[in-house]
């Protein structure tokens, strides 16, 4: 059983609570970000601090009294059902109002909820899926047109992992007028030759904290970096492609829509990118 976090109140997780009328369950109107656990300590999770004030801020959501608070409350919980390897959870939503409203209700008398809890993934840097890579297929990105918002509207993309299974894969690449914009819960590389490409930052995609720092530890080992768009038949052309996020770090794709990509299994640079991260990010662990 779990300890979780409920504003302000640490808990078991069946005593956890949170209203009917809370915004996250009836609006989607919440924001969150996930924060992996290695060697019991949170990786990026500065990254992961200043998004969500970004995400608070894009939607008008008032800050929390916990805010300043948050390291202490991922700490705690990390400490509290020892967790070595793994994730935590955290959500802000606009909360709970008297009643179900489109228009957002008064700040002053209605706080955000926030919630952590922790997942416990041992194995989680060992994951033997790196070894072997993963296969995507492309699907069409029809999600709401402001990406950069961590919020917790993940019906499409829920959709678009079930897409992915009932196709024999492990996941789908977005495509929007063409071009790739990330995966279901990740963004998307290729390399071709010495060249990582990624899409630029934008409203289209999520700006990954995994994303930020896989670039700039690629900078820093002389590696060429293009941030553009590209297209699933480049892809499919490419010597390699992968993913990157805080739960999978750097994972190679080797099949995209049933073409395999280089060899067909993972590539050098993927390999040497995902050991790089978990290397340098674990020694910025907090
Ligand atoms: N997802 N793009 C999307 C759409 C995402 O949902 C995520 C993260 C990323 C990668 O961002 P980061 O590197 O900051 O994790 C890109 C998390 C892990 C999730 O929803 O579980």
């Amino acid at each position: 059983m779990r300890t979780v976090y409920v504003n302000g109140e640490y808990l078991p997780e069946n005593e956890a609570k949170i209203s009917i009328f809370d915004r996250g369950f009836l609006m989607a109107d919440g924001v969150y970000e996930v924060t992996s656990v290695l060697d019991g300590k949170l990786i990026d999770f500065d990254g992961h601090a200043k998004r969500l004030e970004r995400s608070l801020d894009e939607l008008d959501m008032p800050r929390p009294d916990a805010l300043p608070d948050l390291l202490d409350v991922h700490r705690e919980l990390v400490r509290l059902n020892g967790i070595e390897e793994g994730m935590i959870y955290l959500q802000i939503t606009r909360g709970a109002p008297d009643d179900r409203d489109f228009a957002f209700p008064d700040p002053e008398t209605t706080k955000p909820t926030v919630v952590l809890f922790t997942q416990n993934k041992p194995g989680l840097a060992d994951n033997p899926t790196a070894k072997k890579g993963i296969k995507v297929i492309s699907i069409a990105d029809q999600r709401w047109a402001r990406r950069d918002i961590k919020t917790v509207q993940l019906l499409y993309p829920s959709m678009g992992k079930m897409m992915a299974k009932a196709a024999g894969a492990d996941d789908a690449w977005m495509v929007e007028d063409g071009a790739v914009t990330e995966g279901t819960s990740n963004n998307a590389y290729i390399v071709k030759g010495n060249t990582i490409i990624t899409r630029n930052l934008g409203n289209e995609i999520l700006h990954g904290i995994t994303r930020a720092a896989v670039l700039r530890f690629a900078r820093e080992a002389q590696m060429q970096v293009e941030e553009r768009s590209f297209t699933i038949a480049e892809a499919q052309e490419a010597d390699e492609a992968f993913i990157t996020s805080a739960s999978t770090f750097v994972m190679p794709v080797v099949d995209i829509d049933g073409a395999s990509i280089g060899t067909g299994t993972p590539g050098p640079i993927a390999a040497r990118l995902r050991e790089i991260y978990l290397d340098e990010s674990r020694k910025l662990a907090v």
